[in-house]
C-alpha cells in the first residue's frame, strides 16, 4: 500500500487525539495525564517505550532490516492562556490551553507511530518517537538529551504547525529554523518615593523602561546585520501603587 493511503487511514484518529489532548492541557513538567494517555495509545499499538525526562517518553519502532536511526519529535506542554474559543473540545483545564499547538504535534506523532508500525516489515532502520515535555521552558530538550533520548540517533525531525501557511502545505528546512530561546532576568532596584516628589526617590520603573527600550540596540548596533537576532522582553513586573507611595 502507498504511504499516502496508509496515512489517510489514520486521519480521523489524529483529529480525535488532537481534540482529546486539546481538552486536557497541562503545563511544562506537569504533563503526567498527557503522558499516561500517550502510553495507553502506544500500548494499544504494541510499541515499546521508555520514560525519558519524565513525563517524557521515547518509543522505538524497529524496522525488519537494520539501518540508520531517525527520531521524530513532538512537544507536550500547554500555556497559561485562557481559551476564548467555543468548541465542544474546548480546554477543560481552567486558565490553560494548547495555544501553541502541541496537542496537534502529539496527535500527529501518534498517527505517524500507527503508520510506521504498520510498515515495520518494509522499514530499513529504526524510528524513535520522542514525546518531549517542557518545550515552553526551554528545558525539556536538554533533559531528554541528558537522559539519553538522542543516543544512537543519526538524525532528527522536529515539526511545528504554522497558521501562516495555507492548509495542505508544509515547509521544510535543514538545520535551525527559528530563534532559540535564551532566558534572561534583570533586577533593577530603586529607592521608594512619591510620584508627586520624584526627585526624592530613585524611580526604578523609569530606569527599567529605559533598559527595555535600549536592549533593542543589541540588535541594531551589537550584532552583524546578516545574522538574524531578536531580543524580546516577555515579562515586566514593577510597582505596588499608582502613585508609588511607600512611606505615607
Ligand atoms: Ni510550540
Amino acid at each position: 500500500m502507498e504511504v499516502i493511503e496508509r496515512v489517510k487511514q489514520y486521519k480521523q484518529y489524529v483529529i480525535d487525539m488532537r481534540r482529546e489532548f486539546h481538552m486536557y492541557p497541562e503545563l511544562s513538567w506537569k504533563e503526567f495525564e498527557t503522558s499516561k494517555r500517550i502510553k495507553r495509545e502506544l500500548d494499544l499499538m504494541g510499541i515499546s517505550y521508555l520514560s525519558v525526562a519524565d513525563p517524557g517518553i521515547v518509543a522505538t519502532i524497529e524496522g525488519a532490516k537494520s539501518g540508520r536511526t531517525i527520531a521524530l519529535r513532538a512537544d507536550m506542554d500547554a500555556l497559561e492562556v485562557t481559551e476564548a474559543n467555543e468548541t465542544e473540545y474546548k480546554s477543560r483545564n481552567k486558565g490553560i490551553s494548547h495555544a501553541c499547538g502541541h496537542d496537534a504535534h502529539m496527535a500527529m506523532l501518534l498517527g505517524a507511530a500507527e503508520v510506521l508500525h504498520d510498515m515495520k516489515e518494509e522499514l530499513q532502520g529504526t524510528v524513535k518517537l520522542i514525546f518531549q515535555p517542557a518545550e515552553e521552558l526551554v528545558s525539556g530538550t536538554k533533559t531528554v538529551i541528558r537522559e539519553g533520548g538522542l543516543d544512537r540517533v543519526d538524525s532528527i525531525f522536529g515539526i511545528h504547525i504554522n497558521g501562516f501557511l495555507p492548509i495542505g502545505q508544509i515547509n521544510a528546512q535543514e538545520g535551525a529554523r527559528l530563534s532559540s530561546g535564551d532566558h534572561f532576568e534583570i533586577t533593577i532596584k530603586g529607592q521608594g518615593g512619591h510620584g508627586g516628589i520624584p526627585h526624592q526617590g530613585v524611580d526604578a520603573i523609569m530606569a527599567a523602561s529605559a533598559v527595555v527600550m535600549n536592549l533593542q540596540s543589541i540588535v541594531s548596533r551589537e550584532t552583524d546585520p546578516v545574522d538574524p537576532t531578536v531580543v524580546s522582553v516577555g515579562m515586566f513586573h514593577a510597582g505596588t501603587r499608582n502613585n508609588d507611595c511607600r512611606y505615607c
